[in-house]
């Protein structure tokens, strides 16, 4: 069974994506991770973001890999984790600049469809582009999404359990400085498949969101 799991950053769509993979016993696959791998090796190696071709060059050497159970997933960039210095504000912007990329993108969705084809009960993947690009024949598609604000809140929180806050403010202008990038670039822009439950989380918690999806996901089974 293939799940897919789209929206904007902050919808909550990982916190999920865990959840239903263990419920379900299948291989959780955060897409966004191998992006934002790509996107630290591009910072590391301190190329200029206009060079695509040395950009490209980058994201088809990067061994990734993403390892562990979904609550406590390591990513590996050429054999060192580099859990933590993925999700900084800076890797979160390289990791959307990188993924307007065509040449990239392509290199990554091929990994992402072999990992998933491969895993033998399935895979619940989260991003951007799962139920429009990267398995649009999904079993079930679902599209997260939440108003700015509540995306930042969730956002901001986490970061202060993580110890790396900075301000609200300054959350809610990087979640929407990426949302513009990512919804607007030509190739697998974020949108919303046509055959996806869309689910408002705004005013839910992750428990109320998760038994919308179970339901969603056994109606699909019985029909
Ligand atoms: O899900 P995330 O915030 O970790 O993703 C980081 C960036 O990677 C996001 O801003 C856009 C990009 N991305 C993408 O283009 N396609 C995906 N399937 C997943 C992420």
């Amino acid at each position: 069974m293939i799940i897919a799991i789209d929206g904007p950053s902050g919808a909550g769509k990982s916190t999920l994506g865990k959840m239903l993979a263990k419920q379900l016993n299948l291989l959780y696959l955060d897409t966004g991770a191998m992006y934002r791998a790509v996107g630290l090796a591009v910072s590391r190696a301190n190329v200029d973001l206009q060079d695509d071709a040395k950009i490209i060059e980058i994201a088809e050497k990067a061994e990734i890999q993403l390892l562990g159970e979904p609550d406590n997933l390591k990513v590996l960039l050429d054999g060192n984790e580099v859990s933590k210095e993925i999700r900084t504000n800076e890797i979160s912007q390289m990791a959307s600049i990188v993924s307007g990329i065509s040449e990239v993108r392509k290199n990554l969705v091929k990994r992402q469809r072999d990992l998933g084809e491969s895993a033998p009960n399935g895979a619940v993947l989260d991003g951007r582009d799962i139920g429009t690009v990267v398995f649009p024949n999904a079993d079930i598609k679902f599209f997260l999404t939440a108003k700015p604000e509540a995306r930042a809140e969730r956002r901001y929180e986490e970061d202060l359990e993580k110890g790396r806050a900075e301000s609200f403010e300054k959350t809610l202008k990087e979640i929407n400085k990426r949302d513009e990038r990512d919804v607007s670039r030509e190739d697998s822009p974020l949108k919303i498949a046509d055959d996806a439950v869309v689910i408002d989380t705004s005013e839910m918690n992750a428990t109320e969101v998760f038994e919308k999806m179970l339901e969603e996901i056994k109606n699909l089974q019985e029909a």
